[in-house]
């Protein structure tokens, strides 16, 4: 294998990201979701993605359906995993926000340092925390994915909130309250926050 020395940078000879973002008519930035399995990231990620196109603005979702189970699909959930997880959804996220995408991640990132993390790599600028916060209870109630019912049995080791830490963000962005509403109302809270901070005026 070459090592990193012998890689050689072209990104002089690249179009810049405020080409992209003129091209675009908006402002990159990665709106990171974090909350419990099953609080309603995914949920509020896709609708949020169709108020955005509604809107003009072009945006990607990045969840643990298509990352796990591609570029991540050799990751598990220990906390060396998770911390690689990150990582690695992170600098996708900073590839795609350089090239005036807004890019929508929804990952429990269960600790302050793993979220610390992804704000690190991909600049506090373009980062936009967002707590999705849905009591434990009620995504153990949900258990849309029978994962508690398995995590309470034993059956799936270091389980989020049961078996495994989740810190609640201490200063997020924005905190989105789901219970007792509808996810049309969840989503438009969101985009409301969102979209003066990826319109150009
Ligand atoms: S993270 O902790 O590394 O950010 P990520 O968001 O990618 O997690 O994946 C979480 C999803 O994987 C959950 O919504 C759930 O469906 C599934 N999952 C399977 N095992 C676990 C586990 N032990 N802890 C948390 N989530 C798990």
């Amino acid at each position: 294998m070459p090592s990193p020395t012998h890689i050689h940078p072209v990104f002089d000879r690249l179009l810049q990201r405020s080409d992209k973002e003129a091209l675009l008519g908006q402002r990159g930035l990665v709106v990171w979701m974090t909350g419990l399995s099953g609080s309603g990231k995914s949920t509020i990620a896709g609708e949020l993605e169709r108020l955005l196109h509604a809107s003009q603005v072009y945006s990607i979702v990045l969840d643990g359906d298509n990352v796990r189970t591609g570029i991540n699909s050799n990751l598990g959930f220990s906390e060396a995993d998770r911390t690689e997880n990150i990582r690695r959804i992170a600098e996708v996220a900073r590839l795609f926000v350089q090239n005036g995408a807004v890019v929508i991640c929804c990952f429990v990132s269960p600790t302050i340092a793993l979220r610390e993390q992804a704000r690190a790599i991909i600049g506090a600028d373009d980062f936009i925390e967002v707590f999705i916060d849905t009591p434990l209870a009620e995504c153990e109630r949900r258990d849309v994915k029978g994962l508690y019912a398995k995590a309470r049995a034993g059956e799936v080791k270091d389980f989020t909130g049961i078996s495994a830490p989740f810190e609640t963000p201490t200063a997020p962005a924005i905190r989105i309250a789901t219970q007792g509403r509808s996810e049309g109302e969840t989503a438009n809270e969101l985009l409301n926050f969102i979209l003066p901070r990826v319109t150009r005026t």
